[in-house]
């Protein structure tokens, strides 16, 4: 969409925005980081709270075991600054456990509750709305992004690398770098139309012809093997996929072990 009348200098980063994954391997100066990370910051967050921290991975051999651990994505390793979003709920409860509230709640028979998959799911919004905060206030800055989704894999290895308490989950990593290719010779990915995204009061559900339509910029010749259209298409190469089950195993065992109660 480009409205000329609407559109300003904000508009026109989140408009051009794209994933980059080819880095100028010049490093970013501690100004550009801070102001990258002070960028999350002002992200709206639950309550004022914070339910997340930042990890930035420094260490070159942790970056390469990431590229290993995130289904051998070598741009990881490649990218001048890596940042983990950490759905955080561990500091609010260290804070709790230091302030006496067990015992004040105990005293007061009031329920004392610890954290449950509806904590962690406020966490990851927090987490993932300063991610996003993040990757525009970088682009404002022409240095671009790449979200890695595959750092919900692995999670027994992830938390033994960055000490991960119980309730603390990594939800997102993003790479971050100048793009090595000129920005001017961008071609933004198209996304569905319009009306398969945006609803009014009620939801819609769409039928074969409706998909048809949806679809119609993304049809492609080469399918994958066994493939006979775009939907099985994608179902093998993302949704059933080796990567995606990995995913499906690490977070069920993140899950559990987020509400086990002691
Ligand atoms: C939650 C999430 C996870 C993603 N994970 C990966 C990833 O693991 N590796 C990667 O190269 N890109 C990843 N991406 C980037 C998407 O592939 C990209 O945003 C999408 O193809 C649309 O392209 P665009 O951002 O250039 O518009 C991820 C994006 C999101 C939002």
């Amino acid at each position: 969409m480009n409205d000329d009348e609407l559109i300003n200098e904000v508009l026109k980063v989140i408009m051009n925005r794209c994933t980059v994954r080819a880095y100028d391997p010049k490093s970013l100066s501690q100004k550009e980081i801070d102001m990258i990370i002070y960028g999350a910051i002002r992200a709206p967050t639950a309550g004022n709270m914070m339910f997340y921290s930042i990890l930035e991975v420094k260490n070159q051999e942790m970056k390469e075991k990431l590229v290993k651990t995130c289904d051998n994505q070598p741009h990881i390793a490649k990218a001048p600054l890596v940042l983990i979003f950490l759905a955080d709920m561990q500091r609010w409860y260290d804070y709790y456990t230091i302030s006496g509230v067990p015992e004040r709640c105990a005293k007061i028979n009031h329920i004392y509750r610890t954290p449950d998959e509806s904590d962690l799911l406020l966490a990851c919004c927090d987490a993932l709305i300063a991610a996003q905060n993040a990757v525009i206030t970088a682009e404002s800055m022409g240095i671009g992004s790449c979200y890695i989704g595959d750092i919900i894999e692995n999670i027994e290895v992830h938390r033994e690398m960055f000490n991960l308490p119980k309730w603390v989950f990594p939800i997102t990593l993003l790479c971050f770098g100048y793009p090595k290719q000129d920005p001017s010779k961008r071609i933004l990915k198209e996304r569905y139309p319009k009306r398969f995204i945006h609803f009014t009061d009620t939801y819609n559900r769409f039928n074969k012809d409706e998909f048809v339509e949806m679809f119609q910029d993304f049809e492609k010749e080469t399918l994958v093997n066994y493939a006979e259209n775009l939907g099985q298409d994608y179902y093998l190469r993302k949704t059933g996929s080796a990567f995606s089950q990995e995913m499906s195993r690490s977070v069920k065992v993140a899950i559990q072990d987020w509400i086990k109660k002691e």
